[in-house]
């Protein structure tokens, strides 16, 4: 089964995303701190929670590699406007800096074999703009 890491699955966004990973047989694994979350959204699907900071590089390490990650869905940030001009640095650290970190840790854990415009192809995807359905049917060779 494909493993589906989704960071910030906690909230809005990434929670909105479990229960159609599983409906197509992918499995998620949440990774979340849940400084803006509620482990309710995650536990509700029966999924794995890992309580955990993006900037942890050697947790997020452990974890891509003992749940044998496929892929990952990054909504991790943080996302409020106003709250972004009153603390840009703070801003800055998490939704730039920690998001690079990620991306360098998943590109050590399995470089990418492609990519194009919106996707980075490793052993399934580094997914962001498009669905993962989408970056199979472009990279047909990647497995
Ligand atoms: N909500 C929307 O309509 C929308 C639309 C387009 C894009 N986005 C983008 O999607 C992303 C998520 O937005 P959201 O509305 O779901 O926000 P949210 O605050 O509801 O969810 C973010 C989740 O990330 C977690 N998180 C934050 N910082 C973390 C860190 N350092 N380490 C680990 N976990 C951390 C929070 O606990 C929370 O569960 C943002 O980048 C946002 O800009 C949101």
């Amino acid at each position: 089964m494909t493993i589906v890491l989704v960071t910030g699955g906690a909230g809005y966004l990434g929670s909105s995303v479990l229960a159609p990973l599983k409906l197509a047989g992918y499995q998620p694994v949440v990774f979340d701190n849940l400084s803006r979350g509620f482990s309710q959204l995650v536990l509700q699907h029966n999924v794995p929670l890992v309580l955990g900071d993006l900037s942890d590089r050697s947790l997020l390490r452990s974890v891509l590699k003992a749940y044998r990650v496929d892929a990952i869905l990054h909504f991790a940030a943080l996302a409020n406007m106003g709250e972004s001009n009153e603390q840009p640095n703070h801003y800055y650290r998490i939704n730039t800096v920690d998001a690079l970190g990620l991306l360098e840790e998943a590109i050590a854990y399995r470089p990418p074999i492609a990519s194009c415009s919106h996707c980075l192809i490793q052993l399934r995807c580094v997914w962001h703009t498009t669905s993962l359905a989408n970056c199979e049917a472009q990279h047909p060779n990647a497995n």
